[in-house]
């Protein structure tokens, strides 16, 4: 039994003002405050990542101890599973799974962890106590989070070797495409925050926008950066390469990557590297 519908839409190609929109964001600064409870929320998480570090995971090699922690990104996590997923696939390094939605993060049972209870053995649950120890569930909206991260990306305190972005919602309709991550004011600083960054979704208008977007920002040289600290360099953004292909995968790894498998649908990914 499938219930997942195709994208519809009103546009049949790339939006027509997507050029124009990306090179506007790349050369000037996004300068929306960071709500409140994002930044508790961002906080819960640091206290998390250092905790995790010092309980003498690995750090990305380097000297000694100014080495950056290395944390991976789960972002619009939903339901957890693909946080699962990456926790087990990068056991050394925390997982960060961040979504707006508390019904989402509610649903596999994880109550969002805080530092504290973290700490602690006692947690409730079958699911709870085989929950790989690496995980950290936020609930915050993404476009300030990526921004407090980006703060700690370029300060050299974290590295971002693997960012997931798996099946954003896709804003379909013309009118809400510049809610779409890449004609947003936050793309260039999401492409800055990791070094693979990893788009999934089950539209392929979105994969070839995003695809689009991220080649437009390789190619101009060092733009301003849109982070929140004013004196973060030019030389933070740096596209390697970016690739985007159609892909099945064997193994669904997340609640509507398994929808889309379900109904057969065309499931597409791009690959950026800085
Ligand atoms: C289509 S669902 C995909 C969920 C999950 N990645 C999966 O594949 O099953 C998109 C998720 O992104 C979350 N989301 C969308 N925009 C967000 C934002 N600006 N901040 C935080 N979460 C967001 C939604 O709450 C939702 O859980």
């Amino acid at each position: 039994m499938n219930s997942a519908r195709e994208v519809l839409s009103n546009q049949d190609g790339p939006f027509k003002d997507l050029e124009k929109l990306v090179r506007k964001y790349a050369a000037t600064e996004y300068r929306r405050p960071v709500a409140d409870h994002t930044r508790n929320a961002f906080a819960d998480a640091e206290q998390f990542i250092a905790n995790f570090s010092a309980k003498g995971h690995a750090q990305s090699e380097g000297p000694s101890c100014a080495a950056p922690q290395p944390v991976i990104l789960d972002s619009g996590c939903g339901t957890g599973e693909s946080t699962q997923h990456l926790a087990r696939r990068f056991p050394d390094y925390p997982v960060i799974g961040i979504d707006k939605s508390a019904i989402r993060l509610d649903k596999a049972g994880k109550a969002f962890d805080t530092a504290q209870s973290r700490g602690t053995e006692a947690r409730n649950g079958d699911a709870q106590q085989n929950e790989p120890k690496n995980i950290f569930y936020v609930r915050a909206e993404l476009i300030d989070f990526w921004r407090l991260a980006l703060d700690k990306v370029t300060s050299g305190q974290w590295v971002i070797p693997y960012h997931a972005l798996y099946y954003p919602n896709p804003w379909p309709k013309q009118s809400e495409a510049g809610r779409r991550f890449h004609l947003h004011p936050i793309f260039p600083t999401l492409l800055q925050l990791a070094q693979e960054t990893e788009l999934r979704t089950n539209w392929e208008i979105y994969a070839r926008e995003f695809e689009q977007a991220a080649g437009i920002v390789k190619e101009i040289p060092g733009h301003t950066s849109t982070s929140l600290s004013t004196g973060a360099g030019d030389d933070n953004v740096v596209v390697k390469s970016v690739s985007c292909e159609a892909f099945e995968p064997e193994q669904p790894i997340t609640a509507f990557e398994r929808k889309y498998k379900n109904a057969r649908q065309q499931l597409w990914r791009v690959l950026v590297h800085r």
